[in-house]
């Protein structure tokens, strides 16, 4: 066990409650459901293998679907600044529902801060 290892030190059990709970609040997100599909379980399982790598855990997510390419694999949806704030603010409220606090919380969040930014591809609508 290496606890500087962000995966060890969050625990597979509070990450995958971290990421349940995180797809439950997407579900209920007026900018984030419509371009999610209705059956979150397999996004959720992937989600589940691609932040047990980010985190410096098993590479489980390459293992099965080959290099993330996490920009490409998101093009087919609009991801707007507006969606990449809504994303995180339901990860903030699923970190403080697990009670994944101090600075292994800070680290991580400002990570997901940063892949965030680079996922948007579209500007926001203007009327
Ligand atoms: C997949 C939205 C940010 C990791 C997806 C999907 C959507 C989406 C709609 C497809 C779900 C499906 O068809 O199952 C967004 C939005 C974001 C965002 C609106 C806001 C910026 C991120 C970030 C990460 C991430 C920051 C990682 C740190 C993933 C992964 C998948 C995924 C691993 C599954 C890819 C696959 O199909 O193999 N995302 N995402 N996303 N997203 Fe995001």
């Amino acid at each position: 066990e290496n606890k500087s290892v962000p995966f060890e030190a969050i625990g597979e059990g509070m990450l995958h409650k971290l990421i349940d709970t995180f797809y439950h609040l997407v579900a209920q997100h007026p900018d984030l459901a419509p371009i999610f599909p209705n059956d979150l379980t397999e996004t959720a399982r992937k989600q589940k293998q691609f932040l047990t790598q980010y985190l410096g855990g098993p590479s489980l997510y390459t293992q099965e679907h080959g290099h993330p390419m996490l920009r490409a694999r998101h093009l087919p949806f609009e991801i707007t600044p507006t969606r990449a704030k809504a994303w995180l603010a339901c990860m903030s409220e699923a970190m403080d529902t697990v009670g994944l606090i101090g600075p292994v919380r800070e680290d991580f969040y400002a990570r997901l801060n940063f892949t965030a930014q680079h996922m948007i591809n579209t500007p926001e609508d203007v009327e």
